[in-house]
């Protein structure tokens, strides 16, 4: 692969993607990896192979990679591949750059780069401009996935699989047509529910919260209109924001429930729940986002009266965070845990989106918030819970993230105890070279992983 470099801030320093696809096993490790953990961590994010054209932008451009660190018996390997989309297959035949940035001229690509999960048996590339891609559990790409030509348009990135159940729902859109559709698989990989309806507004719905009846998401006043150009996306308050909320068993578009309320803008939702008429949802909350002086980022619940209609927001805290996860198994059910990526820069030091200081574990019962602040000049991602499997206590688990240093060639991969956090990491693998900032990930256990184990060799 060719490197290149570029001046653009969303390609340089953190943000740079790399140019080779390693394996490297018997990886040096600082403290001593918990051997209950068996399986593989993957992470998604951009990292472009050509470079691109004028108005690349973070998170939204770049062919996806994966990097993956293998854990077993104590021990780490890592690998990283591109996601081979038929896009960048395309690119590598002719030798350079064909499609453009997401708010450049047509035409752009799928780009496969925001998140990687595994349901029924199967780990996707996910990106929500476009259809899922397979990959196998050592990086290959298997290819496209239309669930059997059922997915006209584009599925979510952040699907989310029912413990319980098994199931994986997802409110994919359009932003085009301003359509929304709600997706249900069932365990087996069979899509069992599939309705589309319109939205107020053509927007993101980037991530959605998971209930025992219900799928909630927010439509938020982040409007888009392509006619715009690069400022497609206009903040406009004056809308509010629309609570979603869609029966799990939803069939027709007659069932789905609108819900008015003050304008805010969120990516994610770490948690919900439903308790009676009420579903608790819990997640990282923007006062706005695009243009205008927007200033808070903070982690809210809100709580959501189906029977009279009513929004209650509460601030858990006011320190910004984003990328919000729990222990995946409790996905659906009320956590008390919630951890979280904070901004927690030192003097001198400029926040970076999706790389963060600190982590936090956030005690939801309590209001107790425990932090471990990385060394200066490192940065980290997303903090994914990886359950203890000997174990059914929602905080028995670690969580695991990539770590950029700055001045350092070399990455690192941080496991921390999530029952105390505060207490810094329990191990250390040092990578051999800097893994980019990225987007969302999933651990994978070895005992769920596709047949034969790959995930041991
Ligand atoms: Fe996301």
């Amino acid at each position: 692969m060719q490197p290149w470099h570029s001046d653009n801030p969303a390609l340089t320093n953190a943000f740079a993607p790399v140019f080779d696809e390693r394996d490297d096993a018997d990886l040096p490790v600082d403290g001593t990896l918990p051997p209950c953990l068996s399986g593989v961590f993957m992470r998604n994010g951009p990292n472009p192979q050509f470079e691109p054209g004028p108005g690349y932008t973070y998170p939204y451009d770049g062919t996806g990679m994966v990097h993956a660190v293998y854990l077993d018996g104590g021990q780490a390997r890592y690998r990283n591949r591109w996601v081979l989309t038929q896009e960048l297959q395309e690119e590598r035949q002719a030798g350079r750059r064909i499609y453009n940035p997401t708010f450049g001229p047509p035409p752009q690509a799928n780009l496969a780069n925001t998140n990687v999960m595994r349901h029924a048996g199967k780990i996707y590339a996910l990106y929500e401009g476009g259809c899922p891609y397979e990959m196998d559990v050592s990086l290959s790409t298997v290819g496209p996935d239309t669930f059997r030509g059922k997915l006209a348009g584009a599925l979510s990135a952040h699907p989310k699989v029912d413990p319980a159940s098994g199931e994986m729902l997802a409110i994919n859109y359009d932003l085009m047509s301003g359509t929304l559709e709600y997706l249900r698989m069932d365990a087996s990989g069979q899509v069992d529910r599939q309705v589309q309806f319109a939205s107020p507004w053509p927007a993101l719905v980037h991530d959605i919260g998971l209930t025992a009846t219900h799928v909630v998401a927010f439509v938020c006043p982040l409007v888009f209109d392509f006619s715009r150009g690069p400022a497609a996306p206009a903040w406009e308050p004056q809308r509010g924001t629309r609570v979603l909320l869609v029966p799990r068993d939803c069939t027709a578009p007659s069932q789905i429930r609108w819900i008015e309320t003050d304008p805010f803008f969120n990516w994610h939702v770490a948690n919900a729940h439903v308790d009676g008429d009420v579903i608790e949802a819990v997640m990282p909350w923007h006062d706005g986002l695009g243009s205008g002086p927007h200033k808070r980022l903070e982690l809210h619940r809100l709580r959501i009266d189906i029977a009279s209609g009513r929004v209650q927001d509460e601030v858990v805290d006011d320190q910004p965070c984003e990328f919000g996860r729990v222990n995946d198994a409790w996905l659906g059910k009320r956590t008390r845990y919630c951890y979280a990526g904070l901004r927690d820069p030192r003097p001198g030091e400029t926040p970076q989106p999706g790389a963060f200081e600190s982590f936090a574990r956030y005690d939801l019962d309590t209001g107790a918030k425990s932090v471990y602040r990385l060394p200066a000049g490192q940065t980290a991602g997303e903090p994914v819970f990886a359950a203890d499997p000997a174990s059914t206590a929602e905080c028995d688990g670690y969580i695991l993230s990539f770590v950029h240093a700055e001045n350092d060639p070399g990455g690192r991969f941080i496991v921390l105890d999530a029952r105390d956090l505060a207490a810094g990491p329990v191990a250390q693998v040092r990578l051999p070279r800097r893994v980019p900032v990225g987007l969302h990930g999933s651990w994978l256990p070895s005992s769920r992983s596709a047949p034969g184990n790959q995930a041991r060799r």
